[in-house]
């Protein structure tokens, strides 16, 4: 067993000892299934102690999704829009600051470190991966807003095989992308299900709409105006038409383009903490790879599409939604 689980306390070594696990991936550790999803054990730790002490604040923003389906994208779009009063656009943090160190993620930073400071702008904003049944109740009861991305999963699939192979310690052997695919196929991938994840919270959309902003990766592509202009009023800060006619809207997506943060020096050449990796730090450039839509023929044949196409109309097939 490659497990090391030497510097969690006892009781989470005790509960982790009771789960179903999976070492498909050949990470340095297995997936646990908690509560219908896979986790990491790093990840179910925070998500665990999240769930025991975090307590919401009237007026927290979260930002949910799936890993690869545009984490990063969102939490640049969101930080950018809060914090526009407080930084001229030159001198915003992105330009110098990964996304993810903008924007705190629940199970990762409020376990590392839960007096993290609030992002300037008088916004809470927080981002999280966890399933929407696994949300720490105080989310839920305090009808915290939600934006949640989705994104085809084919584009998802083959975002998560490149980023996963790229910041595996080279002590560990790639896995290659047939027996990946069958992984993500049997539901089994970090915070996977993927179709559940993405099915709870858009059941959860329809029942409570006016806490949530569901949105696709590919029509942010298409009209990310339109999509940056709602975000502003759902999280309660839109923008002025002066600001529209001085082209701010336009200004905050360029800021935050792929092209744009791709480019950054802190984004091409930084390195970021990261405690679910052998070595602790990840390279800026894995969050950053193509930002394009369709980029899964590339790499899947014609059946792979087709496959996964079909799981995902059984699984979400009367839901109302398609993907
Ligand atoms: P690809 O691997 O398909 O290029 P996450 O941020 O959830 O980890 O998702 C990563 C995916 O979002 C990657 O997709 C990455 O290239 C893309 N991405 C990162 N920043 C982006 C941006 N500003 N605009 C659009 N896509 C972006």
């Amino acid at each position: 067993e490659n497990q090391d689980l030497s510097k969690t306390p006892t009781s989470f070594k005790d509960l982790i000892s009771t789960l179903p696990k999976d070492n498909g991936w050949k990470f340095c550790q297995p997936l646990y299934l908690y509560q219908g999803f896979w986790y990491n054990p790093f990840v179910l730790e925070g998500t665990i102690l999240a769930q025991k002490n975090f307590q919401a604040q009237p007026g927290d923003i979260f930002l949910c999704n799936a890993p690869k389906t545009g984490t990063s994208w969102l939490k640049a779009l969101t930080f950018a829009i809060a914090t526009r009063n407080h930084f001229d656009l030159s001198s915003n943090p992105l330009l110098t600051k990964l996304p993810h160190d903008c924007v705190p993620s629940l199970e990762m930073d409020y376990f590392k470190n839960p007096t993290m400071p609030k992002p300037a702008g008088g916004l809470s904003v927080w981002a999280t991966h966890i399933s929407f049944s696994s949300l720490p109740k105080s989310i839920t009861e305090s009808k915290c807003k939600i934006i949640y991305i989705c994104r085809d999963p084919k584009d998802t699939f083959v975002s998560l095989w490149h980023y996963l192979n790229k910041m595996r310690s080279k002590s560990h052997e790639e896995i290659s992308l047939e027996e990946a695919f069958e992984l993500f196929c049997n539901g089994k991938s970090p915070y996977g299900p993927y179709w559940d994840h993405v099915l709870e919270y858009w059941k959860g959309s329809l029942e409570c709409p006016n806490q949530f902003y569901f949105l696709k990766y590919e029509d942010m592509k298409k009209d990310t105006i339109f999509h940056l202009k709602k975000i502003a009023e759902f999280v309660g800060h839109p923008f002025s038409l002066e600001e529209e006619s001085e082209g701010v809207v336009k200004k905050i997506m360029e800021l935050c383009s792929f092209e744009n943060l791709s480019n950054l020096d802190v984004n091409k050449k930084g390195q970021s903490p990261h405690a679910d990796v052998d070595g602790g730090t990840v390279d800026n450039n894995l969050y950053f790879r193509k930002g394009k839509v369709g980029d899964w023929k590339n790499f899947l044949t014609f059946e792979m599409g087709e496959r996964m196409d079909n799981i995902m109309e059984t699984k979400l097939s009367g839901s109302g939604l398609n993907l």
